[in-house]
């Protein structure tokens, strides 16, 4: 196994995350819904001002649970990008949808909205989208069309915490948003996520389904005297001791934007040259998009080019990865028909995206090796 000397994730805590912890022993509630998790769930409403905020096991757990609030259902087809991970799919899947595939806009690599259209159908259910490395997707034509055809639209906003389209939050444009806390994104709890609800009428389900199918949240709140089975649901409420760690992690929110962006830009500015040179490209970022600085990716020339780079950053001890596999030729995606050429654009960018180092605690020093160790290449 190679072992690296400057990794290409680490998971880091900023400030309060352990007095935080020892806080949540101390009040002798570990389970879910307790005091950090309300905080967190207050901080989402206020700041980003989506109707309810409600804490998951993960943004995998979130999307399950969209999937089951559209009430999606065998014979049903949801529109997702094919450049995603698997969770973005399978969250539908598992409730008996086609996924029909979308490819994605070569510039920021996101839904390729203009075909959005000729995919609808009759049995089109939802259409779901990535806002990609934290940069929004084209929402107006998205939601134009959405509008016009009666589907809703669930944003993955896994990326994109705090990064805004047109001024506006991302996670606050579908009817639901699902946000992700693993320890690769800006902000983490280790595994973790969250469901934000932009249309209140899902709000009452959502409950009772993250409360295993039971009424607890209005036991809890007074509004029934006792508590039962009403609806399907499952657990997906993280335990008090991850939402301690997110509330630290959310109250250092300018701390560790303000770093990433200082990451992102010192990356952007010292590979210009050495991308123009070598035929690669850097991250394209809309006018309309305020990003999140959640990843710095290059798109090579090749394969071959790739692979040369990801070997002269290993042989330097400096761990630099590819991302998604286009889904529809997985072997899942194959079962539902799709073949090579389908998602021309998701096919060509998966092979030669390379993700960079990117992390909270990445040094100026380790992020300047990372950058001469890049320009000695030539591709
Ligand atoms: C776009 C996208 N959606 C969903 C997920 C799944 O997130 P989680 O690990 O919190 O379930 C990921 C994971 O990185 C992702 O990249």
């Amino acid at each position: 196994m190679t072992s690296y000397r400057i990794p290409f994730n680490r998971a880091s805590f900023v400030g309060n995350e352990h007095a935080y912890i020892a806080q949540a022993i101390a009040n002798g509630h570990l389970s879910g819904d307790g005091a950090f998790t309300k905080q967190c769930h207050a901080y989402f409403e206020a700041e980003l001002g989506v109707a309810k905020a409600l804490l998951t096991t993960s943004c995998t757990h979130a999307l399950e649970m969209a999937a089951l609030l559209l009430g999606i259902e065998p014979g049903d087809e949801v529109i997702v990008p094919s450049f995603t991970f698997v969770s973005t799919v399978n969250a539908f899947v598992l409730r008996g949808a086609k996924p029909v595939f979308i490819d994605i806009r070569s510039d920021t690599l996101n839904v390729d909205e203009r075909q959005i259209e000729r995919l609808i159908t009759p049995r089109t259910k939802a259409i779901t989208v990535v806002h990609y490395a934290g940069v929004g997707c084209a929402m107006d034509a998205v939601l134009e069309t959405a509008r016009r055809h009666h589907v809703p639209v669930v944003e993955d906003n896994a990326h994109g915490l705090f990064g805004k389209y047109r001024g506006q939050y991302l996670g606050t444009f579908g009817c639901l948003a699902t946000q992700s806390f693993h320890e690769t994104k800006n902000f983490t709890c280790g595994e973790g996520g969250a469901l934000f609800i932009n249309d209140p009428q899902y709000v009452e389900r959502a409950e009772i389904i993250r409360e295993k199918g039971t009424n607890r949240s209005r036991f809890f709140r007074g509004q029934v005297d006792k508590y039962t089975w009403v609806d399907v649901g499952s657990s997906y409420l993280p335990s008090e001791i991850l939402a301690a760690i997110l509330c630290a992690q959310l109250e250092a929110r300018q701390q560790i934007q303000a770093k990433r962006q200082h990451i992102w830009e010192t990356y952007a500015v010292a590979l210009r040259a050495w991308a123009a040179a070598n035929d690669a490209r850097l991250p394209l970022i809309p006018a309309d998009c305020d990003q999140a600085y959640h990843m710095f990716y290059l798109i090579l020339p090749s394969l071959e080019a790739r692979t040369r780079l990801i070997e002269h950053l290993k042989c330097k001890g400096i761990l630099s990865v590819f991302h998604y596999l286009p889904l529809h030729l997985s072997p899942v995606g194959q079962q539902y028909g799709y073949r090579p050429g389908d998602c021309p654009v998701t096919e060509s960018v998966s092979d030669r995206l390379l993700r960079l180092p990117f992390y909270n605690e990445l040094t100026s020093e380790q992020q300047a090796d990372i950058i001469s160790s890049i320009c000695e290449l030539s591709l």
